[in-house]
C-alpha cells in the first residue's frame, strides 16, 4: 500500500481523530498515487497514523477510515461500519420510518450519505475514493438493512470538487418515484429523484417538534423557504389559524399542497415567490406574524462566501423582524458548517439593532440525532436553528 507522509506538526491533530490531510500537508509519497487508491499516512518520523483513501487532485486530499493498525480498509470494515451506525439508529428509537443512516464523517464512512425511506434506501457517493468502494458499501447495505431497493443521487456540487461524475437511478431492486413517509403523527410524500437532497429534509426533525410545541392555537406564522412544508404542516397542526408557506421551487410547493391534503390539513396558503421580495412586500402591507422561521438553502458552500452569507442572512433577520409582532418568535437556521451560532447570535443582534427590538432567545436546536456531530470533525455539526421571542 502506498505511504504518505505528512509535514511535521500535523500529526497532532490528526492522532486527535481529525481525519483529514490537506493537500499542502502532505511531505511525500512512496510513490505517484492513484486517485481513489487506500494509503497509510504516516508522521514526519514514518510512525503509523492511519489508513485512508486519497484524491491528489481534491484540496482534501487524504480522508482518514481507522486509525488502528490491525483495522484496514476492507469490505469487513465498512460492513462493520454500517452495522454499527444501523444499531446506533435503532437505539434512538426515533417515532419515524425515514431517517439517516449514514452521515458521512458522523458514521466514520466519510464520502458515503444513506437515506432511509421506509424500506428503501437512498445514497450519495460524494468522494472519489468512497465510490471506488460501492460494491462493497451496496452489497454491505443488502446484508444489514435488506432494502426492497436502492436509489442513488447525484450530487453535482461535489463533482466539482472531487472530479468525478456521480450517477443518478435505482441501482438496486426496486424504488418508487414517491414514497409516503411518516413523522409522528403526519404523513409526507418524499419525491426521490425530483426531490431536494435525497428527498427530505431529515435532519430537521427535531426543530419540526420545537415549532409544533412553540405554536399556539390561533398564531399567524409565516414559513419563508418551505420546501415541501415540513414545518408549515406542524404549525397547522398545532392549531394555527393562518399558515403562509413560500418556496421559489413550485415543484416542492406542489408536493407541499399534495401534504396538506394527506394530512386533511387545509387552510395553509403556498406562494411561489422569492422570499426576499416576499417579506418586502408582506412589510409594505404592514403584515405581521406571531411566529417567523426562515430556513434559507446554504448562503455558504465554502469558507470565502462567509461574509457575503452574513450580509444574505442579516438581510433576511432584518426582513423577518420588520413581521413579527412584539412578543412574537422569528427562528432561523443556518444548514451551512462554515456558519456558526456564534455568526447567526452576531447576524440577529445586528439586525436587532437596525430595527430597534431586543431579541431573548428560547431555544436553539441543531440536526437531529440520526446526524451525529462527532467532536472532532468540524463539518459534521452544519445545521443550527436559533429561537428566540421579539420584545
Ligand atoms: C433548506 S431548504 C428548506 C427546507 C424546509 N424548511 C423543510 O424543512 O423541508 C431551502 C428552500 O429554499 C428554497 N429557496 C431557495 N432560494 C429561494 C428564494 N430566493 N426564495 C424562496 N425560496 C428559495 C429552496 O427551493 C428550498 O426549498
Amino acid at each position: 500500500m502506498i505511504q504518505v507522509r505528512v509535514k511535521p506538526g500535523i500529526e497532532e491533530k490528526l492522532r486527535s481523530y481529525f481525519p483529514w490531510v490537506y493537500r499542502p500537508e502532505i511531505a511525500s509519497y512512496s510513490r505517484k498515487p492513484q486517485k481513489g487508491e487506500h494509503v497509510v499516512v504516516r508522521d514526519a518520523g514514518g510512525h503509523f497514523i492511519g489508513y485512508g483513501y486519497i484524491n491528489p487532485d481534491a484540496n482534501i486530499s487524504v480522508r482518514l477510515l481507522s486509525f488502528n493498525k490491525e483495522k484496514k480498509i476492507t469490505y469487513e470494515l465498512i460492513k462493520e461500519r454500517i452495522e454499527s451506525a444501523y444499531i446506533y439508529r435503532k437505539s434512538l428509537s426515533l417515532d419515524t420510518d425515514a431517517f439517516r443512516l449514514i452521515h458521512s464523517e458522523g458514521d466514520f464512512l466519510p464520502g458515503l450519505v444513506v437515506d432511509v425511506y421506509r424500506s428503501h434506501a437512498v445514497v450519495e457517493f460524494t468522494t472519489f475514493g468512497m465510490n471506488l468502494m460501492r460494491d462493497w458499501v451496496i452489497s454491505a447495505l443488502l446484508e444489514v438493512l435488506k432494502p426492497a431497493g436502492i436509489y442513488e443521487k447525484k450530487n453535482e456540487y461535489i463533482q466539482k470538487i472531487e472530479g468525478f461524475e456521480t450517477q443518478e437511478g435505482i441501482i438496486y431492486g426496486d424504488v418508487p418515484p414517491e414514497i409516503i413517509i411518516r413523522e409522528k403523527d403526519l404523513n409526507y410524500y418524499v419525491n426521490i429523484p425530483q426531490g431536494q437532497k435525497t428527498g427530505f429534509y431529515l435532519d430537521q426533525r427535531r426543530a419540526r417538534s420545537i415549532i409544533r410545541s412553540l405554536v399556539k392555537p390561533g398564531f399567524t406564522c409565516l414559513d419563508v423557504f418551505c420546501h415541501t412544508g415540513g414545518f408549515a404542516l406542524n404549525m397547522k397542526k398545532a392549531g394555527a389559524k393562518e399558515v403562509i408557506a413560500v418556496d421559489i421551487s413550485s415543484q416542492a410547493l406542489e408536493v407541499g399542497k399534495k401534504n396538506a391534503h394527506l394530512n386533511n390539513l387545509d387552510g395553509i396558503v403556498w406562494v411561489e415567490e422569492n422570499a426576499f421580495d416576499f417579506m418586502r412586500k408582506l412589510h409594505r402591507e404592514g403584515q405581521t406574524f406571531d411566529l417567523v422561521l426562515m430556513d434559507p438553502p446554504s448562503f455558504a458552500k465554502n469558507k470565502a462566501s462567509v461574509p457575503s452569507a452574513l450580509r444574505g442572512y442579516k438581510e433576511l433577520c432584518v426582513r423577518g423582524l420588520h413581521v413579527v409582532k412584539r412578543g412574537g418568535y422569528l427562528v432561523i437556521y443556518s444548514c451551512s458548517f462554515h456558519i456558526t451560532a456564534e455568526h447567526l447570535f452576531q447576524v440577529l443582534v445586528d439586525a436587532a439593532r437596525d430595527v430597534g427590538r431586543h431579541l431573548r432567545v428560547i431555544n436553539m436546536s441543531f440536526q437531529d440525532l440520526d446526524h451525529p456531530w462527532i467532536l472532532q470533525v468540524p463539518n459534521t455539526l452544519y445545521l443550527k436553528g436559533i429561537y428566540v421571542e421579539v420584545l
